[in-house]
C-alpha cells in the first residue's frame, strides 16, 4: 500500500466529512451502514452524501462490503492516509508530498515539504502489513482481525513513537525532531544521512562503536531500551569536526573536507518497540541491542572491541547510581499509557512486528523481504464478531491521549 496523494486535491470538504464519517463508524462497525455514514458525516440531504460515497469508493478510500445482514462500507488504509494527510495540511505541517523513500515491514516513509520548502519525513505506520514469514504462523490471528484493530494499533504505534521521540529529543538525545502526530502517522525532521548499513567504510570504527555503546548506556540511564538498535535504525551524519572548523568556511562542501576532519554523528530512529528498563525482558532486549552492534562491527568493519560488555548489570548500576530523568515514566504520563503500551506490545509480538525482525545469520546482503499485502482485505467480509465493539472504551482513551499528545507539539510548524 503506497501513499498516492494525487486525488487529494480533487476531494471536496464534503467528501472529507463523509470519509471522516466512515472512519468514525469503523471504530465500532466492521461494515459501516450507509445511513450511519450519512448521520456521522453531519451533512444534510442524501444525494450529496451518496455522491461523496461513490467518489470515495472510486478512488479506493472506502470499500463497499456486502455483509450477510446489510451492505455498507469500510475505511481502507488509503482512506486513513488521506484523513491524516488532510489534517497535517490543515495544520500547515505538510504542504506537499514528495517521494516515498522507504517501505518497511510496518511503515512507509515519505518525504514531504513544508510551505517554506524545507523537507520533512512523514512516517505512516502500517501494522496490518507484515512479512511473509510471519503471516504463515499468524494467519488465523489475522483472519480475525478487524478494521478497527489495524487502525487502532497503527495509531498506537504512531503515538508511542511520537511520545518517545519527543522525550528523547528534549533530553538531548540524537534523534529526529518530532513535529506532529495524526492518526497512524508522524511528521519529523528529515535527517540528511544514510543508515549505517549503507556505509561501507568508517575511518575510526572504534570511535563510532564506543559512541553507540555510550548511547545504549545513556538510554538506559534515562530508563529506556531501544529494542531495535541496529544498522537500519542508525543514520550516520557527516559533520566537520569541531576542532577542524576553523580550517573551513561555513559553506565548504563536505566533499572538500579532508577525511580526518569529518566526524560521524549517529542519529537514532524508529521507536515503536522501545521498552522501559523495568520491563520483564529488559535484559534480553538490552543484550540484543548491544550484540547487534557488536556483531555488525565485526562483520562489516572487522572490528572487535577489547572492552567487554556493556552488560545489563552495568547499565542498571549506572541507572541506580546516577539516573537521568525517567523517560519511561514521563512518556506514560504524557498520554501513552501503560495499558496502551501493553496492547501494542502484544499485537506487535503476535504479528511478528517486534523489532525489525531480522534473524541471526540471515543473509547480510540483499535481504529484501518478500512481502504480502495482507491486512485490509482479511476479516472484513466474514461477519466475525467485531473486536472493535469491545474496544470502544479504549478508543475513548486514545482519543483523549491523542489530544494530550497534540498539545505537546514540539515545533511551531
Ligand atoms: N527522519 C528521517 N530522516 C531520514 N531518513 C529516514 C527518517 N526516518 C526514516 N528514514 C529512512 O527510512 C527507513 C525506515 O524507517 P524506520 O526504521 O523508522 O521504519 P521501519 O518501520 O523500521 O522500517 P523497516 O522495517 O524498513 O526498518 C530508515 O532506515 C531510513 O533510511
Ligand atoms: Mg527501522
Amino acid at each position: 500500500m503506497k501513499l498516492d496523494p494525487k486525488a487529494i486535491r480533487y476531494l471536496t470538504s464534503e467528501d472529507f466529512k463523509v470519509l471522516a464519517g466512515v472512519e468514525a463508524g469503523s471504530r465500532n462497525h466492521e461494515v459501516v451502514p450507509t445511513p450511519l455514514i450519512s448521520q456521522l458525516s453531519g451533512l444534510r440531504g442524501g444525494s450529496g452524501v451518496h455522491r461523496s460515497i461513490s467518489n470515495l469508493a472510486k478512488i479506493n478510500l472506502i470499500a463497499k462490503v456486502k455483509n450477510s445482514k446489510y451492505d455498507g462500507y469500510r475505511l481502507t488504509y488509503g482512506g486513513l492516509d488521506y484523513l491524516a494527510l488532510n489534517a497535517h495540511q490543515k495544520q500547515k505541517v505538510v504542504y506537499s508530498v514528495g517521494n516515498q523513500i522507504g517501505v518497511g515491514k510496518e511503515s512507509d516513509i515519505v518525504v514531504v515539504a513544508h510551505s517554506s520548502g524545507s523537507q520533512r519525513i512523514l512516517k505512516i505506520h502500517r501494522l496490518g502489513r507484515i512479512s511473509f514469514r510471519t503471516v504463515k504462523t499468524n494467519r488465523d490471528y489475522l483472519r480475525h482481525r478487524s478494521t478497527g484493530s489495524w487502525m487502532y494499533m497503527s495509531r498506537l504505534a504512531a503515538m508511542k513513537e511520537f511520545a518517545f521521540m519527543k522525550a528523547l529529543r528534549e533530553n538531548g538525545f540524537s534523534v529526529p525532531e518530532p513535529i506532529a502526530q495524526n492518526r497512524h502517522t508522524i511528521v519529523m525532521s528529515l535527517i540528511d544521512a544514510f543508515p549505517l548499513r549503507q556505509i561501507s567504510k568508517v575511518p575510526n570504527p572504534e570511535g563510532l562503536y564506543s559512541e553507540l555503546m555510550e548511547m545504549i548506556l545513556e538510554l538506559a540511564r534515562f530508563g529506556l531500551i531501544h529494542g531495535d538498535f541496529n544498522e537500519f535504525n542508525l543514520l550516520i551524519k557527516e559533520e566537520v569536526d569541531a576542532d577542524a572548523r576553523e580550517k573551513y568556511t561555513p559553506d565548504t562542501k563536505l566533499d572538500d573536507v579532508a577525511d580526518e576532519d569529518i566526524r560521524l554523528v549517529p542519529v537514532l530512529i524508529d521507536f515503536p518497540q522501545m521498552v522501559s528498563i523495568d520491563h520483564m525482558n529488559a535484559e534480553m532486549y538490552f543484550d540484543r541491542d548491544v550484540n547487534c552492534v557488536k556483531r555488525y562491527f565485526q562483520r562489516k568493519f572487522h572490528f572487535v572491541s577489547e572492552v567487554p560488555g556493556p552488560t545489563f548489570a552495568q547499565a542498571r548500576k549506572n541507572f541506580m547510581k546516577n539516573p537521568g530523568k525517567r523517560l519511561d515514566i514521563e512518556v506514560e504520563a504524557s498520554g501513552f499509557s501503560r495499558k496502551m503500551a501493553r496492547e501494542l506490545e502484544k499485537y506487535m509480538q503476535d504479528v511478528g512486528a517486534d523489532g525489525d525482525g531480522r534473524e541471526d545469520g540471515e543473509d547480510e546482503e540483499g535481504s529484501e523481504e518478500e512481502e504480502e499485502e495482507s491486512g485490509e482485505e482479511s476479516g472484513s467480509e466474514t461477519g466475525e464478531p467485531n473486536e472493535a465493539e469491545s474496544s470502544k472504551e479504549a478508543d475513548k482513551d486514545v482519543e483523549e491521549s491523542s489530544q494530550q499528545l497534540e498539545g505537546l507539539k514540539v515545533s511551531g510548524a
